[in-house]
């Protein structure tokens, strides 16, 4: 495991006694966890690189509870990390001191599903694999996929407004999110949840709490629209010098390969495209969606890995790659540029045997000043949680940031939520 040291110093809040696990107990009965070994998990991120040391993980069932919880922490001044699934690129997901973890593990209901409208009504701990299960079942597909569905909660795709491999086509969470429930840093149970597709009365709250990972409130339950299943699926795997996912979703099985043939045709014509395969059948899509979901689990095994997650205009999507494998030279083991071409969004990782400073300021602020360039963003679907909180004035002006320190300090005056993350340290 590395630990990467951060110039951070823990925040005046209280320290857990035990007369406050008591009063947890009483909330959650059986449910307060403090055994070392099971925390373990819960206090490293999916990365291994960031390392919280929390003695304390509650275990809620209802929103009830959670309010409960926040209310108590609340008059205490006990800061809390709200966890999902623990899958987040950017190390907001772990406590970085002794944060309670308010894991949603145990919220996994299912509250609804209108098979007329697609509309599912669920608690924030649902698995995003099998949610798509369920209304899968029932005609219909999540309006998002990501590598880390058999773990990440419906509640930490929010929180992060995850984009992942459908979002080209079903757009952003902030479109598919109906309705939210979440409850607030001193226990306000705000009920967002059951909205009409079309509702304009008033500024729409929901929308702070997308993206906001963890730091404006606990995200409890959620109402998204569901797509119809699309009844024909056509998976395209190009070749050369790039790889190239294509992913058509249509409804006449025929008409949509004819499409697809054509724009084949056409690209093999041209030499744009030297080589390929073409899947319909269940299996083969899935091995082939494979290939790019497991492309982050096969680069943490090649080392130290420095993420990146820009977005960038299309035409410039690879100019970094090259540029950094000139400037990187033998220090790097591999400088890698994937992500959703389609989004303009490049994943660029860099490999190394260990962690290396010479690597690493070689990278920063070099990369960063070079998407701002662009006008690009600087995290474009991870967020920027713990390790890149630092970095939000490359793409956000002083006036925003000011806005959203204000946001802040109106819903969580007492920065109980998900302390040191997102917006950066203040001087
Ligand atoms: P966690 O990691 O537990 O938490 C993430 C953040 O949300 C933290 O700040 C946490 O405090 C907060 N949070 C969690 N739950 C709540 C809640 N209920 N209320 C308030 N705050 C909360 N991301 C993409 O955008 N696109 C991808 O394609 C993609 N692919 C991935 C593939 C792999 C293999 C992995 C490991 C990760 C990938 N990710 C991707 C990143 C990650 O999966 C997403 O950010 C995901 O949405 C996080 O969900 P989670 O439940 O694991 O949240
Ligand atoms: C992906 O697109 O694979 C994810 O965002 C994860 C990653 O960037 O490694
Ligand atoms: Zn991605």
């Amino acid at each position: 495991l590395t630990r990467e040291r951060y110039p951070v110093r823990r925040l005046p809040f209280s320290v857990v006694s035990r007369e406050d696990l008591e009063a947890f107990e009483r909330v959650v009965p059986g449910r307060v966890i403090t055994d070392p070994e099971v925390l373990e998990a819960s206090n490293v991120d999916w990365l291994r690189t960031v390392r919280g040391s929390s003695a304390v993980l509650l275990r809620p069932r209802t929103s009830e509870e959670v309010a409960h919880i926040l209310r108590y922490c609340h008059e205490r001044n006990l800061a809390v990390n709200p966890q999902g699934g623990n899958t987040g690129m950017v190390g907001g997901s772990v406590p970085v001191f002794d944060e309670i973890i308010l894991s949603t593990a145990l919220m996994n209901q299912v509250i609804s599903f209108h098979d007329l409208s697609g509309t599912l009504v669920c608690q924030a701990g649902c698995v995003l694999e099998e949610l798509s299960r369920h209304v899968e079942e029932r005609g219909f597909i999540m309006p998002l996929d990501l590598g880390a569905k058999g773990s990440c909660h419906i509640g930490g795709n929010v929180a992060t407004n995850a984009g992942g491999l459908r979002f080209l086509r079903y757009g952003s969470l902030h479109g598919t999110v109906l309705g939210l429930e979440v409850v607030l840093a001193d226990g306000t149970v705000l009920n967002c949840l059951s909205a009409p597709r079309k509702d304009n009365t008033g500024y729409d709250l929901k929308q702070l709490f997308i993206g906001s990972e963890g730091t404006l409130g606990v995200i409890t339950a959620v109402s998204i629209l569901c797509p119809p299943k699309p009844r024909a699926v056509n998976v395209a795997f190009l070749e050369s010098p790039f790889y190239v996912l294509i992913e058509t979703s249509g409804s006449r099985a025929g008409h949509d390969a004819e499409k697809l043939n054509d724009f084949l045709e056409q690209v093999l014509r041209s030499g744009l495209v030297t080589d390929g395969t073409v899947a319909t059948d269940h299996m083969k899509v899935k091995a082939l969606w494979a290939l790019r979901e497991r492309i982050s689990e096969a680069l943490s095994r090649d080392g130290y890995v420095y993420k990146y997650d820009l977005s960038l205009p299309t035409e410039r999507l690879y100019d970094l790659v090259t540029d950094l494998r000139v400037r990187l030279g033998p220090q790097a083991k591999h400088v890698v540029g994937y992500g959703h071409l389609g989004d303009g969004n490049l994943h660029l990782n860099v490999t190394s045997e260990a962690f290396s400073p010479s690597v690493l300021d070689a990278l920063e602020p070099y990369v960063y000043e070079w998407t701002a360039g662009q006008r690009g963003s600087v995290s474009a679907e991870h967020g920027l949680g713990f390790r890149k909180r630092g970095v939000i004035s490359y793409s956000k002006p002083p006036e925003a940031l000011r806005l959203m320190r204000q946001l802040k300090a109106l819903l969580d005056p007492k920065g109980i939520l998900n302390p040191y993350k997102t917006l950066p340290a203040q001087a």
